[in-house]
């Protein structure tokens, strides 16, 4: 690949330099003021004539994971945690000293790395994938470690002569331990040793710039750490997100959202269907809990610290204590589940009417909804009227749903589930509303560009107040004298196509029946407060209020719009 590398070779006294495709090394002294900020100026300064897409770095000290985890012994301060990529502007990976020249040092088979230095740096190299070891620390003699005896203290301790007998003895023992084909030293101590063990050599220092380039070209680079920030970020955008809707399903920030909670029931199956919600609910609250807090306490506790051995743990396998009780806590927590829901669903959907009993058939039109009460021998449109029920001598509401057109699905949160209104079928629901009072509701199935303005008024009141309402609508049509014109415009205009209006030659179907509008609070399903002002705004533009809405605009004159405005208003 023609990716250039800048390999810079960290060290004590100098800091090495040398680019793909560069003859010549460079260096620049370093010493113990030398902070990474000095480093990379310096560095800068030294290639500024070189060209290079990618930087490796050989470092003095501890690095895991690409990482430095240490502060260096013969440098400035500053190290661990320095940005060295956005100081370059380029990507930059880091990789110990000794284990880049290991990494250079290597020409195919099994290589143990040993490098002699302070301490005793060691990484054994497989099919050119790099494995840092710590055999330093493996006890060899009297109680002491490797890196007791070949380090610069047992140098010290031990003098030149003993110290290299040891040094052939350890070497021979950790080949064969590895079973190396054979082992590279390297380290400022290396030299120290006149006579060299069996498969031993000698590793070049300028195999620390191969080993730095070979960091980008072979797969023997470390595993470059994830960023854990997206994912951090995602979590906590998940959980304010979460924190939020809970807030405003509990709280409800409207009137309206309040009106709409599932969580605030006000009848019968909807009770059901909120005990059922919050049993589950429940169930999965505690589920969450304790694998959330498991799983937080696991990635506290054994978070990445800087002297982890970057070793895979123990790994178990076959427990069936663990594999029993993780097949039958979740199968009996589903069991519960089951038995609950299949008994909620019963106790909604099995329901028998009693003789008293309200028969309504609904059917949902885009985008309006047309109520009818076959006994009473009532029809209207998007408010629907019911009489509260009184558990001594309950008088539920069962509902016939059908669809003029597409599915629809009628819904009103506070009174009971959804129940889909598809065509060509006919659904059945229920509510039993213990409360008198205005109870919102809302088309929840996608139907069109005014599905959203597919809302339904559910009022619910009295027996005596509900005996009142059905006798203002079996009431005639008013036939004020004073509207006459308005009425004449009314019948000789497409309106009656569409509309149904009593005692006029207005039959339509596909319209929300006129004869007593003024009794509704709402027009155009709840989208807009039924006022003379909305009227005529509707019929001379219909699209402004509702775009998409099936009723035409009329093309009437001012003067005759206000006459139907007019003798609209009278139809209480
Ligand atoms: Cu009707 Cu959505």
């Amino acid at each position: 690949m023609g990716m250039k590398i800048l390999t810079i070779d960290v060290g004590g006294t100098h800091v090495k330099v040398l680019a793909t495709g560069q003859k010549e090394r460079r260096e620049v002294v370093s010493g113990p003021t030398m902070t990474p900020g000095a480093m990379v100026s310096a560095v800068k300064k030294l290639v500024a004539d070189w060209e290079y897409d990618a930087v490796s770095i050989g470092y003095p000290g501890l690095v895991v994971h690409g990482k430095i985890v240490a502060e260096p012994k013969n440098l400035g301060r500053g190290w661990v945690g320095f940005n060295f990529h956005r100081a370059f502007g380029k990507p930059v990976r880091i990789i110990n000293d000794a284990a880049m020249q290991a990494l250079g040092s290597y020409h195919g088979g099994r290589m143990l790395f040993l490098g002699l230095g302070t301490g005793l740096g060691s990484a054994v190299i497989v099919k050119g994938v790099l494995e840092p070891m710590e055999l330093a620390h493996l006890p060899y003699r009297k109680g002491r470690t490797y890196e007791d005896y070949l380090g610069l203290r047992g140098l010290k301790r031990l003098g030149r002569k003993r110290w290299c007998r040891h040094a052939r003895v350890v070497i021979s023992q950790l080949r064969a331990a590895v079973e190396a084909d054979y082992v590279v030293l390297g380290g400022g101590n290396a030299k120290k040793i006149d006579v060299l063990p069996a498969k031993t050599v000698y590793g070049q220092n300028s195999n620390a710039f191969i080993g730095g380039f070979r960091l980008w070209r072979d797969k023997t680079a470390p595993a470059r750490r994830r960023r854990a920030r997206p994912v951090v970020g995602t979590a906590v955008v998940l959980v304010l997100a979460c924190l939020w809707g809970a807030t405003a399903l509990a709280a409800g920030g409207t009137d309206g959202a309040q009106n709409l909670s599932i969580f605030s029931p006000a009848s019968t199956p909807a009770y059901a269907i909120t005990r059922m919600a919050a049993l589950v609910l429940g169930v999965a609250a505690a589920i969450f809990v304790i694998v959330g807090g498991l799983l937080a306490y696991c990635v506290a506790r054994f978070r990445r610290r800087p002297d982890d051995d970057g070793r895979e743990p123990p790994q178990v396998y076959g427990s069936d204590q663990i594999e029993l009780a993780w097949t039958m806590v979740p199968f009996v927590i589903v069991f519960v589940l089951t038995l609950a829901t299949t008994r909620t669903i019963f106790e909604v959907q099995g329901a028998t009417p009693p003789p008293n009993a309200l028969n309504v058939t609904i059917v949902g039109h885009q985008w309006w909804w047309e109520i009818r009460y076959p006994e009473l021998g009532v029809l209207t449109a998007n408010e629907l009227h019911v009489p509260v029920s009184d558990p001594a001598n309950p008088t539920p509401t069962f509902l016939t749903l059908e669809s003029a057109d597409v599915i629809h699905s009628f819904w009103v949160p506070r009174l009971g589930g959804k129940m889909d209104v598809i065509p060509n079928r006919v659904n059945r629901t229920w509510i039993e509303p213990l409360e008198p009072g205005l109870y919102l509701g809302q088309c929840a199935e996608y139907c069109g560009t005014q599905h959203a303005h597919m809302l339904l008024r559910v009022y619910v009141h009295t027996a005596h107040d509900f005996e009142r309402w059905v006798a203002a609508q079996k009431q005639p049509a008013s036939r004020a004298a004073q509207v006459a014109a308005g009425r004449r415009v009314f019948e000789q205009t497409a309106c009656i196509n569409c509309h149904s209006l009593d005692g006029t030659v207005a039959t339509g179907r596909f319209g929300p029946d006129l004869t007593h509008l003024m009794s509704r609070d709402t027009i155009l399903a709840g989208a807009a407060r039924n006022t003379a002002e909305n009227l005529r705004a509707w019929i001379n533009n219909p699209d402004a209020l509702k775009p998409g809405a099936l009723m035409p605009a009329m093309k009437l004159g001012p003067e005759d719009v206000d006459q139907l405005v007019a003798y609209l208003t009278t139809l209480q």
